[in-house]
């Protein structure tokens, strides 16, 4: 269990031990100011925000709402280090200085996952065990590849963009900032990133790593706030490149506030997944790949399989498997390993997931939820299924980004691909089968970013990730990651 030890003036402090194997000292400041140009400094308008636990809903720490002043300041900051330094680091220079960010985010990776969840809600062993590890492996695989981009683009000359500025949204905070910042730095790039208003202290963190990793003062920035501090890094006429990850409806107001300039955009979107359960499919593994499709991380994934799709003669199995494993799910302290279901992440997401649970009801559903033990504070839902539910029901169309699955049944393969593609998304999909010639089949035909076979939520930096559709464009990972930060020549 964490114990929150000291309240020092302007220092939370916590010692916490048993997830982690010894003692994790963690401390975070009572106020956190922008990181521009090497230094923290203060908000133009002096203004800081509350940023919460959401499993206590206690204040943490308060984080400067960067205006569009500072973001200006922060513009130029990353305009005159590309142009004075950035931009003539050597390549294989440019990878020491991204290796050094991830060794130092591996030294300091339990402070790192204890901060993610306290102020994100998820559970320490997804943080511990899945979401710091892959930040770090993100800035190790990029700093690979600043000195090889000769062979990422054979016969193309490779320049970068100049000023990227990067918006990211709160459901993998570090993560998510290691998506964007570790490809953008390979290929020469400086950073204006904005983490989402209800997580942005790993980010700060990371702030502080880049710091000490001796980076160039002006080389990232990160500009702390809510959706005005981004639509002014949008909206900067000295940007030239936007990444975007969060809401499909924030995705459409950028691409139609940068059209008609010379930006470049690329956007990772919504998703409402379907992950699709054949008769031969290994039952019980399937199960657990449903389970980890839809809960993993409390449902705010944005290729989560909320979609489930069962073939008829095995659904009442699967279904009584699944709902005897949702039973056992343990919901609460997000700090205790033991903890399967976290707590979600912010009041407003839990409403939005309460008013679809609502809408689910109201179309005529059939609603199964499991009846854990709750903890009175902080903000939790129960993981919750629904049957009986036609292709055109809203909570089978819209993506709830919580931990609540629509199930539908199907007889054919035919069907099955029909009803999964009949979508606006198109991010990801699971497929669960014993034949190969079936899992080709499928997969081939599904309009999907990403398919997985027998397995779900399944991460690696090696492999580009993006959508289809409504779910965005460009893709982040892989090789592949890299050309949304480059110019090529021919
Ligand atoms: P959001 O799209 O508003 O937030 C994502 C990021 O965009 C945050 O950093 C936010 O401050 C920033 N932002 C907001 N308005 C902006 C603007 N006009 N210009 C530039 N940046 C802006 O998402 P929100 O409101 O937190 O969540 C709403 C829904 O969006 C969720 O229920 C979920 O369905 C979806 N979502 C999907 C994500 C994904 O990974 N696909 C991530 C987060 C949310
Ligand atoms: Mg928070």
């Amino acid at each position: 269990m964490a114990k929150k030890v000291t309240k020092k003036e302007d220092v939370f402090s916590w010692d916490y031990a048993p997830a982690l194997e010894g003692t994790a000292h963690v401390k975070i400041k009572n106020k956190y100011d922008l990181f521009i140009d090497g230094k923290f400094v203060k908000p133009m308008s002096g203004r800081y925000f509350d940023t919460i636990n959401p499993a206590t809903e206690e204040c943490v720490s308060q984080i400067a709402h960067g205006n569009d002043a500072d973001v200006d300041k922060a513009v130029k900051a990353a305009r005159k280090a590309y142009k004075n330094v950035w931009s003539k680091v050597s390549p294989s220079d440019r990878a020491k200085y991204i290796y050094r960010i991830a060794r130092l985010m591996q030294e300091r990776a339990r402070e790192l996952a204890v901060i993610e969840t306290i102020d994100s809600g998820k559970v320490i062993t997804e943080s511990r065990d899945i979401d710091i590890p892959l930040a770090c492996n993100h800035f190790f695989y990029y700093a690979g590849w600043a000195d090889k981009l000769a062979y990422a683009f054979p016969n193309r000359k490779v320049e970068p963009l100049g000023v990227v500025g990067q918006i990211i949204p709160w459901n993998f905070p570090l993560l998510m900032a290691a998506w964007k910042i570790a490809p953008a730095l390979a290929a020469g790039n400086t950073v204006v990133l904005k983490p989402a208003e209800t997580t942005s202290l790993t980010a700060l963190k990371l702030a502080e790593i880049i710091k000490d990793s001796g980076l160039p003062d002006g080389v990232v920035n990160i500009v702390t706030g809510h959706g005005d501090t981004g639509a002014a890094i949008v909206n900067h006429a000295d940007v030239n490149k936007i990444a975007f990850t969060g809401s499909t409806q924030v995705g459409k107001l950028i691409q139609a506030s940068i059209a008609g300039t010379d930006k470049k955009l690329t956007l990772e979107l919504g998703g409402k997944s379907a992950n699709i359960i054949l008769d031969d499919a290994p039952i019980d593994q399937a199960v657990e790949g449903i389970v980890n499709g839809i809960f993993f991380n409390q449902g705010h994934v944005c290729c989560a399989g909320s979609r489930l799709f069962v073939q008829e003669n095995v659904a009442d199995l699967v279904l009584k498997k699944l709902k005897r494993r949702m039973d056992q799910l343990i919901i609460g302290d997000p700090l205790d390993k033991n903890t399967d279901i976290g707590a979600i992440n912010s009041k407003e997401q839990l409403n939005t997931i309460n008013k679809y649970i609502a809408i689910g009801k109201d179309e005529g559903a059939d609603i199964y939820q499991a009846s854990p033990k709750v903890p009175e504070k902080g903000y939790y839902c129960a993981p919750t299924l629904f049957t009986d539910v036609a292709q055109s029901n809203r909570i089978v169309q819209e993506e709830i980004f919580g931990p609540v699955l629509t199930v539908q049944t199907f007889r054919t393969v035919d069907e099955v691909i029909q009803k999964a593609n009949n979508s606006p998304y198109g991010l990801a999909a699971g497929i669960w089968s014993d034949k190969g010639a079936r899992v080709f089949n499928l997969s081939s035909k599904l309009k999907a970013g990403v398919v997985w076979a027998n397995t779900y939520n399944k991460f690696d930096p090696t492999s580009p990730f993006g959508g289809y559709k409504e779910s965005g464009f460009g893709r982040e990972g892989g090789v592949h990651g890299l050309s949304a930060y480059v110019n090529l020549k021919s």
